[in-house]
């Protein structure tokens, strides 16, 4: 394993976002902080939800491709940034060791606990395979990722519509000024559609993404010593049809002032006050196009379910 930042860095930066994000209006959280062991747990959760259609969808998406995926890319090392526990990403480590090509796999993630659980179990499963774990943050330590001269990187779960738009083109930017021209990128994205599909899928019947939402306030407890009461917050889950993303928030049930030692500050809340915790952008296959190129990607297949729901884009870095 490579570790990119310690105790001390990750203590310092969930300083700094609480901080920041609790004296801002309206208050935010930036989402990376609901990925403790707890909240990869509770997040493993959430794709088995019958109301959950990502995972799925994109696994079958996955499922149905990989081997063209793994004959045009004929790729030696794949890198995945925000990995979890690299469940679907079995179908491309698969195909591109049936293919003979790949040597290498290399999982990067914020979540040093699910990272940890995925480099044991795919070490056991990939005897072949140099597994080499990366403990980072995608939007900080891109230029850290090994070099190599035949990679590709996948970006799966839609994760990519959890940044801002300005996040994301610098997200996109520093990705592609680590690759040499020719390596690829996996893009794997929500596309736009019935919100009635769109918002159970993050307000699901037996609340387990309302627990998973409350665990920053679990995060912050223990690591900043506040006093947050998880259950003094209602889980919401909305459509944003302008920037076509699902927002979820945590709002206050009644007017409240909660002590945050580590940061030797109280924070108040008024009644049914919110804290964005998080976007997720859907996408239009146009937009994901003109995104890439902006960033010096280009579009050489795109694959999608039969509803629609969610595209997997493969590109390759060009010259800028
Ligand atoms: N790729 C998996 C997991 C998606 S959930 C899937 O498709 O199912 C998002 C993952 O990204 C979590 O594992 C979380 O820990 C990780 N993550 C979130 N923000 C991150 C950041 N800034 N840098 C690195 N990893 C991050
Ligand atoms: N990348 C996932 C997504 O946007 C993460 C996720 C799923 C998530 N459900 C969530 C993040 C609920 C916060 C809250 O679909």
């Amino acid at each position: 394993m490579i570790t990119l930042m310690d105790e001390r860095d990750l203590a310092r930066w969930l300083r700094a976002d609480v901080r920041t994000g609790f004296t801002a209006t309206p208050k935010r959280l930036p989402p990376k902080w609901f990925y403790d062991a707890r909240g990869s747990a509770l997040f493993e959760e959430i794709t088995r939800l019958p109301e959950y259609y990502p995972t799925r969808t994109e696994r079958a998406v996955l499922a149905e491709h990989a081997a063209e995926i793994a004959r045009i890319t004929e790729v030696k090392t794949l890198v995945e940034l925000g990995s979890g526990s690299s469940e679907k990403t079995r179908l491309l480590l698969d195909a591109l060791t049936a293919r003979g090509t790949l040597g290498g796999f290399v999982p990067l993630d914020v979540s040093a606990d699910a990272l940890g659980d995925a480099v044991t179990v795919l070490g056991e499963s990939y005897p072949g395979l140099t597994v080499t774990g990366v403990v980072g943050d995608f939007s900080r330590h891109l230029r850290h990722l090994p070099d190599g001269d035949s990679r590709m990187v996948a970006f799966l779960g839609g994760t990519i519509g959890n940044l801002t738009p300005r996040e994301r083109s610098a997200f996109l930017a520093a990705l592609r000024s680590t690759l040499h021209e020719g390596e690829w990128l996996l893009l794997g994205a929500g596309l736009v559609k019935d919100p009635a599909i769109e918002v159970p899928a993050y307000d699901d019947a037996a609340g387990v993404t309302a627990e998973f939402n409350r665990n920053v306030l679990r995060v912050i407890n223990r690591e900043l010593g506040a006093a947050f009461d998880p259950y003094a917050f209602d889980h919401v889950a909305l459509w944003a049809p302008g920037p076509e993303w699902i927002e979820m928030r945590l709002r206050s049930r009644v007017a409240q002032r909660v002590a945050i030692p580590g940061l030797g500050m109280t924070v108040d809340f008024a009644a049914g006050e919110e804290i964005r915790t998080e976007v997720s952008a859907k996408f239009r296959r146009g937009g994901i196009t003109a995104e890439l190129a902006a960033a010096g990607f280009e579009v050489y297949r795109w694959w999608n379910d039969p509803q629609e729901w969610f595209g997997l884009t493969l590109a390759r870095a060009v010259r800028p």
